[in-house]
């Protein structure tokens, strides 16, 4: 595709993505918020569980909450599914522009393994599609029956996909992959669950016959996965900007951390809503504990193995690695096809543009090895650390 068009193909999609994905999130945090703010009405009335006043925008508002299902419903309800539906709409074309019309670049990377792009686009679909097969499987098996194990498998699982993916394709493509399995697991529990089991109680209520308990169960334990689904997958849509996470070494487990750390937020905000701040508070503080010594645990180690570190680098040699891997792309007129300028603003055309980005490189190119993108100029651990180490000794231009 003309890379100019899919800049703004690109731009167009993501930010539809990211405002329908507001208005899901924003919606389903807003009715755990008002959920958790209710209170019985001061002047009882018949059915109203909690009531509960706003002050927003200079007007006032009351929500009421029914116990069960009101006597006679309104000619009009609102139902919250299209945000869902659009969300993931807009996350899979986005995932077709960026990654699959792009998998030579983004899906692939031979330090990683030889597959070839169709492969890695096939195991990325494979991945998402039986994920929620796999999902839905175990929680209608009688491991269902028991959250506590349910939620502990599907971590292990979850994981071991991260895992897997990490060790086929490239490392930023394993991390938006576990992300879409979570978020399509998310989207097709509102479509065969949650939304389908509220169907079944507003027609129960028309026609006054009683509403199939055990499906709107089965449906909130749904809910609740997608609670504590939210915040892993935020972090997992935004870790592109992060190489330091998924271009870790052991970038899965830094994914299953910071998993937990987001799944424990979420759980102080529900042990909140149900009066057990004190406790809640303490999990969010082991969490915060744990993504401090996760700061530390996982600093870029770097050791040249095939350079030798008290030889002063030079930087004619620097520069020539940098102009075979990194200007065909970055340079403020790239060669290679896929870019019309250079990625992120980031050119390497001079020594004084070298130097200033040198941490950059090092962070990179060094320790997390994300670049070249999908090696496509087939960089050799020697020419890595020839980088590392002249940007050890400073970055000298001379
Ligand atoms: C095939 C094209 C391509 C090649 C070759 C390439 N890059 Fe990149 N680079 C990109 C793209 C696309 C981005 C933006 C996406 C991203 O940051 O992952 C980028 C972003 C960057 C950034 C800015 C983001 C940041 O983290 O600071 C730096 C620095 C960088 N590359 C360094 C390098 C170095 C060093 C090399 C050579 C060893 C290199 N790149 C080779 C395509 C390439």
């Amino acid at each position: 595709m003309d890379p100019n068009l899919g800049e703004w193909l690109n731009l167009v999609v993501r930010w539809t993505h990211v405002i329908t994905g507001i208005a899901w999130i924003g919606s389903s945090f807003y009715f755990n918020w008002q959920d958790s703010h209710l209170h019985p009405p001061e002047a009882a009335r018949e059915g109203i569980e909690g009531e509960l006043w706003m002050v927003h925008g200079g007007s006032f508002y009351r929500a009421e909450k029914f116990g069960v299902a009101p006597a006679t419903l309104p000619k009009t309800l609102h139902w919250f599914v299209w945000e869902a539906t659009y969300t993931w709409v807009t996350g899979v074309l986005l995932l077709f522009l960026v990654y699959y019309l792009g998998a030579k670049i983004y899906m692939v990377d031979p330090g990683v393994s030889d597959i070839g792009p169709g492969a890695a686009v096939a195991i990325g679909i494979g991945v998402i599609a039986v994920g929620w097969f796999v999902y839905d499987l175990l929680w209608r098996s009688p491991i269902g029956r028991t959250p506590v194990l349910g939620a502990a498998i599907m971590f292990v699982l979850v994981t071991a996909v991260a895992y897997g993916l990490s060790q086929v394709i490239s490392a930023r493509a394993a991390y938006i992959h576990v992300g879409a399995m979570l978020g399509t697991i998310m989207v097709v529990n509102v479509w065969v669950h949650i939304i389908p089991s509220q169907r079944q109680v507003v027609a129960a209520t028309r026609d006054g016959t009683e509403p199939d308990v055990a499906r709107a169960r089965a449906a909130s334990l749904r809910s609740l996965h997608n609670n504590y689904m939210t915040l892993p997958v935020v972090f997992i849509m935004i870790s592109s900007h992060y190489p330091a996470t998924y271009g870790h070494p052991q970038g899965w487990l830094i994914l299953a951390a910071l998993s937990v750390a987001g799944m424990a937020v979420r759980h102080t905000f529900n042990l909140r809503n149900k009066g057990r701040a004190a406790l809640g508070y303490w999990i969010s503080g082991a969490a915060v504990a744990g993504m401090i010594a996760l700061v530390y645990a996982s600093a870029p180690q770097f050791e040249s193995d095939t350079v030798d570190t008290d030889e002063p680098v030079a930087f004619v040699t620097v520069k020539a690695v940098i102009d075979l891997r990194c200007v065909p792309c970055h340079s403020a007129k790239p060669r290679h096809e896929d870019f019309d300028k250079p990625p992120e603003g980031v050119a390497f055309d001079t020594p004084q543009q070298i130097k200033t980005l040198a941490q950059r490189i090092f962070a990179r190119a060094v320790v997390s090895e994300t670049m070249p993108l999908g090696d496509e100029t087939g960089m050799t651990q020697e020419e890595r650390d020839l980088l590392g180490v002249w940007v050890r000794q400073g970055a000298p231009l001379e």
